[in-house]
């Protein structure tokens, strides 16, 4: 099991307990609503935020009104739910890209959950309906992994690897990785 973290957190004292940042595929979701179960919190998920404003989904909105569009109500979305979610946020996959979101995630416990392109694969499913992954699943998620590591990274207090776990030990080690337990 591998678990870093880089200290504590310095920023805001109010907002998330914790927000998942990584990949489709790292089960960012899913173990928002494990995390938030154990604590008794809500968990939301700023996809799904995007999906009610706009009545629509987010396959809907790229194809309809392009991937710009959607990255605007993103940025509005996180900034959003950074102010007034006191639960687990989870963001998509692409929402670290924009700088302001970087800027306003300084400070606060991020978790980037890791996944490798093999098991985010088998996790997306390759009929996956995500827009930015058309085509060629297992070709644009590397390509995505590679070019968007390093951003989860830059923006993480902890990362938790995620390769060949359930999600329910994914939300375990988040949980010692808040705490600040480094296993090697
Ligand atoms: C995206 C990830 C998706 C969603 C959109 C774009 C990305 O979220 O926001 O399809 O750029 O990686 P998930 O990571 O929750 O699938």
């Amino acid at each position: 099991m591998t678990l870093s973290t880089t200290g504590p957190t310095t920023g805001p004292t109010t907002g998330p307990r914790v927000v998942l940042v990584g990949p489709m595929g790292a089960g960012k979701s899913t173990v928002a609503g494990l995390l938030a179960d154990r604590w008794g919190v809500e968990a939301r998920d700023t996809d799904a935020d995007i999906e009610a404003a706009e009545g629509r989904p987010i396959s809907e909105i790229f194809v309809d009104s392009g991937e710009a569009h959607f990255r605007v109500r993103e940025v509005a979305a996180v900034a959003e739910a950074l102010s007034t979610h006191e639960g687990v946020l989870a963001l998509g996959g692409g929402a670290v890209l924009d700088p302001a979101t970087r800027a306003l995630l300084a400070g606060r416990p991020v978790v980037f959950l890791k996944v490798g392109l093999s098991d985010a694969v088998k996790r997306v499913g390759l009929g996956s309906a995500r827009p930015l992954l058309l085509g060629n699943v297992r070709g644009r998620i590397k390509a995505l992994l590679d070019e968007r590591t390093p951003v989860y990274e830059s923006v993480a207090t902890a990362v938790v690897e995620t390769d060949g776990r359930t999600a329910a030990e994914v939300a375990d080690a988040v949980v010692a990785a808040l705490a600040g337990v480094i296993r090697g």
